[in-house]
C-alpha cells in the first residue's frame, strides 16, 4: 500500500539518497529541508515524481511541521536534519541543542498526537566517543566528546523513553562515516572522502593529517539509504539503537592507493600533524542490525568509491 512519509534533511547528502529510494519504492514521500547545509539540486531528480512534495522549512519550527502533520496522515517520520559540524556544536553549543535536541522532541510529540508510529532518527557512531572498545557495539556504555554526540545520545533517550511510554516505535541508527556521490566537500569538517575525491578531480594534491594509518567504517550513502528506508517500511521492526556499518575498517592510506589508480596525474600525497582530537580507530559491528532487519551494507567499499570518483557530482 502506498503510504506519505516525511523526510527531514531531505535536501542533504544522506536525505537526498533516502527520498529517492522511497519513491523507488513507490512511496509518497514530503521531504523538508531549510537549506542550511542541502542543496535544492540534490532533489532534481527526487522533484520530478509526482509522488514528492518539496517543503522548505525548518524541520524545528513546530507550527510549521504541525500544519504538515494535519495536512499528511504520515506512516513514518525519517529525521535527518541535523547541525551536522561537530566543531560547530563546539562553537555553537546552544544551536546544537535546539536543532540536534529540541527539534527532535518536537518532532516526536507530533507523531504520538498524530498517531504517526514510527520514528527513524539519525544518530551517529560519535555517541560511543573513544572509550568504547572496537568494534563499538549498542551494548557499550556511551562517552560523548563532543556538544555534537551529547546531543545525539540525548536524543536517543528521550525517543526511547517515548518508545516505552507511549509505543513510538523508535529507530536511532547511528552512522559510521558516510561517503558517496553528493556529500559536500565545501567544509574542512566534510567526509574525508568528498574532500579527497573533491581534491583529485582538480588535480590537486591530497593532504593527509597524520601518518595515514588510521581507520575507519566507511559506509555507502546507497547502504543507509536502503537501511534508513528498510527501518521506516519494515513491519517487524524492533525499537533500540542500531549501528549502520561495513564491520570493516579502511586505513587512509588504503584510499589513496585506490585513488592513485584512478587518477594517476595527481601530485603526491602530502603528510601533516595529525589533527587534536581526530581519533585513530573507528570500527561498528553491524551485527545487530543484521538480526533486527535482515540488513547488510552490500556495497564494496573500492566499488563504492570508484562510483564517487567517477561521479559527476
Ligand atoms: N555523513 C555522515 O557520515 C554522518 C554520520 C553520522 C551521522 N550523520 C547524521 O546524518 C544526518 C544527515 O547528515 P548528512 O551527512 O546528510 O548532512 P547534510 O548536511 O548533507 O544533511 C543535513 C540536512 O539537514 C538540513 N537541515 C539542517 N537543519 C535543518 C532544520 N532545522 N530544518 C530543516 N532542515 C535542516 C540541511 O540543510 C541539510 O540538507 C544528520 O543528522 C547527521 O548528523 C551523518
Amino acid at each position: 500500500m502506498m503510504s506519505t512519509y516525511l523526510v527531514t534533511g531531505a535536501a542533504g547528502f544522506i536525505g537526498s539518497h533516502s527520498v529517492e529510494w522511497l519513491l523507488g519504492q513507490g512511496q509518497r514521500v514530503v521531504g523538508v529541508d531549510n537549506l542550511r547545509t542541502g542543496h535544492l539540486e540534490n532533489l532534481a531528480d527526487a522533484r520530478s515524481s509526482p509522488r514528492f512534495e518539496w517543503v522548505l522549512a525548518d524541520a524545528g519550527d513546530e507550527a510549521a511541521m504541525r500544519v504538515l502533520f494535519e495536512q499528511h496522515r504520515f506512516a513514518g517520520v525519517l529525521h535527518l536534519a541535523a547541525l551536522v559540524s561537530v566543531p560547530e556544536s563546539f562553537r555553537d553549543p546552544a544551536l546544537n541543542s535546539r536543532l540536534n535536541l529540541v527539534a527532535v522532541d518536537n518532532l516526536a510529540r507530533l507523531c504520538l498526537e498524530f498517531d504517526c508510529k514510527r520514528f527513524v532518527f539519525a544518530s551517529s557512531a560519535a555517541v560511543y566517543g573513544t572509550a568504547a572498545a572496537l568494534p563499538n557495539r549498542e551494548s557499550a556504555s556511551p562517552q560523548p566528546q563532543s556538544p555534537y554526540a551529547a546531543a545525539k545520545l540525548a536524543a536517543e533517550v528521550m525517543l526511547l523513553g517515548y518508545a516505552a511510554s507511549y509505543g513510538l516505535e523508535a529507530v536511532c541508527l547511528r552512522y559510521f562515516n558516510v561517503y558517496g556521490p553528493r556529500q559536500d566537500p565545501t567544509s574542512p569538517y566534510s567526509g574525508v572522502l568528498s574532500i579527497f575525491t573533491d581534491r583529485c578531480q582538480r588535480g590537486l594534491p591530497v593532504t593527509v593529517y597524520g601518518d595515514g594509518e588510521q581507520t575507519r567504517d566507511f559506509v555507502s550513502v546507497r547502504d543507509v539509504a536502503r537501511a534508513n528506508g528498510k527501518s521506516l517500511l519494515d513491519t517487524g521492526v524492533v525499537v533500540g539503537r542500531y549501528n549502520v556499518c561495513t564491520g570493516r575498517a579502511v586505513s587512509l592510506n588504503q584510499v589513496l592507493a585506490i585513488y592513485r589508480e584512478l587518477f594517476p596525474g595527481v601530485p603526491p600525497t602530502t603528510y601533516a600533524e595529525a589533527r587534536i582530537g581526530d581519533i585513530r580507530h573507528s570500527l561498528g559491528d553491524p551485527q545487530l542490525l543484521q538480526d533486527m532487519l535482515r540488513f547488510e551494507a552490500v556495497i564494496l567499499f573500492a566499488q563504492g568509491l570508484r562510483e564517487l570518483a567517477l561521479a559527476n557530482r
